[in-house]
């Protein structure tokens, strides 16, 4: 049986940090609020010249240089992303170009915060399927470009980043002793689109829009639908919550993952937190948090890692692997 191993990591962050003391002065904010409500302390704000493109083109560079590869080596590029450079081509394609490939395949896949958990899943689906060999999977958003800097609701809460991985075919036995992916599942329901949505586009308005959030109604359905996710990755694996290495949960709120690890009885010292540093970037927290675990030796080869991620849609969803 054919598997997804991952054999690189890496990141980009744009240079300008963002306090939350300097959030105190342009919306009526405080960090003690915004520290007490998200666990955020800081995140990073993209300037001029840096895009969802060049972060996502930094990240990927770094996870080649890690897993001792070069573009020419990869067939295929997802790109997840809700803040992609323009309406079209791909932000993927333009990312293959910067790196200087002109082989293989490359597209966007939009699916808010949960955008690389299903990347995860598109590149193991393809892998497995015999369609590619080595994938580049990044996640890289600029959110505060769609972020009503006015609404203190939403602007205090999201940033900017990139994250990616490369995931590699290697022949494993089908069971659980296995490196790669072992189970991903995914759910989505667009009853809940109201209650997280971009207020423009190019079919509607002909403009970009700003994000727009019901924060309690979101916080509301996030732990129980996670957690339902997570059980069906023990369900299709036989694995329990005593099995996980590390949780690396989408970084939305440090209430929310508190409260999904509680739920599920995997104790707090086995989850992976950066809310504190970047905030909530998208379709980029996961990656990120895996970095940052992988890089300073928490996470190590063998080990079982959950991803778990809700968001806009809504779509959420879980990926089971051994790193
Ligand atoms: O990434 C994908 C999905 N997104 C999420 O997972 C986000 C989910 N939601 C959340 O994380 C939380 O709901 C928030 C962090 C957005 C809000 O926390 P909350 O505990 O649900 O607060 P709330 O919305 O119930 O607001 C409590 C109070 C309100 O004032 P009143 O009505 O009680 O007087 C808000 O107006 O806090 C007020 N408030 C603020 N105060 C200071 C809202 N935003 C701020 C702010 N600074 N930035």
């Amino acid at each position: 049986m054919i598997r997804s191993v991952v054999r690189g990591f890496g990141t980009a962050l744009p240079k300008r940090v963002l306090t939350n003391a300097e959030l105190e002065s342009m919306v009526d904010t405080s960090d003690e609020w915004i520290v007490q409500r998200t666990g955020i302390q800081q995140r990073y704000i993209a300037g001029e010249g840096e895009t969802t493109a060049s972060l996502g083109e930094g990240a990927a560079r770094a996870a080649l240089d890690k897993a001792g590869l070069t573009a020419a080596d990869i067939d295929l590029i997802i790109v997840a992303t809700s803040t992609p450079d323009n309406t079209f081509p791909a932000t993927a394609v333009n990312i293959q170009n910067r790196l200087g490939m002109h082989h293989g395949f490359a597209f966007d896949l939009q699916a808010v915060c949960s955008g690389f958990v299903y990347a995860v899943t598109t590149a193991d689906a393809y892998i497995r399927g015999g369609l590619a060999k080595r994938v580049l999977v990044i996640g890289t958003e600029t959110f505060s470009r769609i972020l009503d800097w006015t609404d203190r609701t939403t602007c205090v809460l999201f940033g900017d980043g990139a994250g990616a991985i490369v995931l590699e075919a290697r022949e494993g036995t089908g069971t659980n002793t296995d490196r790669g992916v072992l189970t991903t599942q995914l759910r989505s329901d667009g009853a809940h689109r109201d209650k997280l949505f971009v207020d423009g586009g190019p079919s509607t308005t002909g403009t970009v829009g700003h994000l727009r959030m019901e924060g309690r109604e979101v916080f509301k359905h996030a732990v129980g639908m996670i957690t339902d996710v997570v059980y069906s990755s023990f369900d299709a694996t036989g694995l329990t919550a005593d099995d996980i290495d590390w949780l690396v949960p989408h970084q939305a709120n440090k209430r929310i993952i508190d409260g999904s690890a509680k739920k599920l009885g995997i104790p707090l010292e086995k989850v992976v937190v950066t809310v504190d540093q970047h905030g909530n970037t998208s379709a980029a927290s996961i990656p990120l948090a895996l970095a940052a675990a992988a890089s300073d030796g928490r996470i190590k080869e063998g080990d079982i890692v959950l991803l778990e991620a809700m968001g806009g849609g809504f779509t959420w969803g879980a990926v089971l692997l051994r790193w």
